[in-house]
C-alpha cells in the first residue's frame, strides 16, 4: 500500500487516532505502529500521544509522497524527485521523447550539475536549498496560447510565493522575479515539437530559497537574492512547490476556459517593468524607451524618445529607472 494513503490521513494541525488509521487502512493497529516508523525512518517526524493518536509534524524536504499527497488528483499525475541531475529540463525533454513521462508530471532535483538558464546561461544549482523544478505539459491549448505557460508559470510563482512569505515579489519581463530589482528566480520553457506540432512543453522553474549571501558565486552576488536573504528566514520548500503547483494548476484552468486575458492582468499587476525605463537588449542591438505594455502573446511595447512603439520579443531588459 503507497504511503501516501497514511500521509494523507495525518494532519498537521490534529491528532488522528490509531483506531481511525486502522479502519481506514483495513489494516491492524500494529501494522499503522510499523507504517509510522517506516515513515519516521524517512525522515518524517510523527508525534504520538497515547488516547489522542498520531500527528504529521514536519515531512522530509522534498518528499515525493507528501508533495502528491498534497496536490496531486487534478492536473498533476506524478511527481518525480532526483537527488542530482544534470538539468531537469533537460531530463525531462529526454524522457519525454523516449515517451516515459505522463503529461502532468513535475521533475524535481535537489541540485543541478548544469542547470540552464535563458540565452545560454548557466543556472547556479547547489544542494539543499532551492528550487530547480521542471513542469511537464501536453497542452490542451492552441498553438498561439503556448507562450502563455511561460507567463503562467511566472505569475503561479508570484502569487504562490506571496502566500507563504511576506515579501514583495515581482516579474521583470520576460519571466524573471525579482526582489527590489535583485534576481530571485527565472523560468525556462522549452517544447518538443513533432510533425503535428508542440507535443509536449517542458517548462522550467529555478527560484532561489534558502541560499544565503555566502553562497552566491562572485559574478552574481550583487545581482541574485534568495527569500532566505530577503526574509531572514529559512522555508519550507515542500510547502512552496505545493502551492506553486496548486497555483499553476488554477491558473491553467483560468486560461483554458477564459482565454489569456485575467493571466495578463496578474502579470501586469505584478510586473516591475511596466511604466519604467528601460534598455532591452536583443544579440548585438538595444533600443532604450518606456516600457508601456505587454501585448497578447506576452511580447513589451516599448515608447523609444522619438516617440515609436517598438515591440520586443525576445532578449534581456535593464531597468534604467
Ligand atoms: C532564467 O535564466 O531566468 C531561467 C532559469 C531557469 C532555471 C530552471 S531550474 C529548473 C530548470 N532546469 C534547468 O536546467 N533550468 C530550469
Amino acid at each position: 500500500m503507497p504511503d501516501n494513503i497514511l500521509i494523507s490521513l495525518l494532519h498537521n494541525d490534529h491528532y488522528v487516532s490509531g483506531q481511525i488509521i486502522s479502519s481506514r487502512l483495513g489494516i491492524t493497529r500494529a501494522a499503522v505502529w510499523k507504517k509510522i516508523s517506516s515513515l519516521r525512518k524517512k525522515g518524517y517526524s510523527i508525534k504520538a500521544v497515547p488516547s489522542k493518536g498520531y500527528r504529521l509534524i514536519s515531512a522530509p524536504e522534498l518528499d515525493r509522497d507528501f508533495l502528491l499527497t498534497h496536490v496531486g488528483g487534478g492536473l498533476w499525475k506524478e511527481i518525480i524527485v532526483h537527488d542530482s541531475v544534470e538539468s531537469t529540463n533537460n531530463l525531462a525533454l529526454s524522457l519525454s521523447a523516449e515517451g516515459s513521462l505522463a503529461s502532468g508530471t513535475a521533475l524535481i532535483a535537489d541540485l543541478q550539475t548544469g542547470g540552464k538558464g535563458r540565452l545560454g546561461r548557466r543556472w547556479i544549482s547547489p544542494a539543499g536549498m532551492n528550487i530547480y523544478m521542471s513542469l511537464i505539459i501536453q497542452p490542451d491549448l492552441e498553438p498561439k496560447e503556448l507562450t502563455m505557460l511561460t507567463v503562467l508559470a511566472g505569475v503561479s510563482s508570484v502569487t504562490a510565493l506571496s502566500k507563504i512569505c511576506s515579501i514583495p515579489i515581482s516579474i521583470k519581463w520576460p519571466n524573471d522575479l525579482m526582489i527590489s530589482d535583485k534576481k530571485l528566480g527565472g523560468i525556462l520553457t522549452e517544447v518538443r515539437a513533432d510533425s503535428d506540432g508542440i507535443s509536449v512543453a517542458v517548462i522550467g522553474i529555478g527560484i532561489n530559497i534558502n541560499m544565503c549571501s555566502k553562497n552566491f558565486p562572485e559574478e552574481i552576488k550583487d545581482l541574485a537574492t534568495s527569500i532566505r536573504v530577503a526574509a531572514g528566514i529559512s522555508y519550507s520548500r515542500n510547502e512552496i512547490i505545493c502551492q506553486i503547483l496548486r497555483d499553476f494548476e488554477q491558473w491553467y484552468d483560468i486560461l483554458k476556459k477564459e482565454g489569456r486575458g485575467k493571466l495578463l492582468d496578474a502579470w501586469r499587476k505584478y510586473s516591475s517593468t511596466l511604466g519604467r525605463t528601460v534598455m532591452a537588449t536583443v544579440g548585438q542591438t538595444s533600443v532604450s524607451g518606456i516600457a508601456e505594455d505587454i501585448n497578447d502573446s506576452g511580447m513589451l511595447l516599448l515608447r523609444t524618445p522619438s516617440g515609436q512603439q517598438v515591440t520586443i520579443s525576445a532578449g534581456d531588459i535593464t531597468l534604467l529607472r
